[in-house]
């Protein structure tokens, strides 16, 4: 899987990279960033709760 952040959606919230720090990191900018080229099997079931938590649904996770 990878996951994208929508940049333009991103309001800088921070709970993906609370809830999936493995595969999220906030930006000196403040826009979250995704820091893997695919998100390990291990992290999974976070990204994807990462995902569904952004309250303004800027994350999207594709095979
Ligand atoms: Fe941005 Fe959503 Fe993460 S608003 S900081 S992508 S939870």
């Amino acid at each position: 899987m990878k996951a994208q952040v929508d940049r333009d959606l991103c309001i800088g919230c921070s709970l993906c990279a609370e809830i999936c720090p493995a595969v999220f990191q906030m930006g000196g900018d403040m826009i979250a960033k995704v820091i893997v080229d695919e998100v390990p099997r291990e992290v999974l079931a976070q990204a994807e709760d990462a995902a569904s938590s952004c309250p303004v649904n800027a994350i999207t996770l594709t095979a």
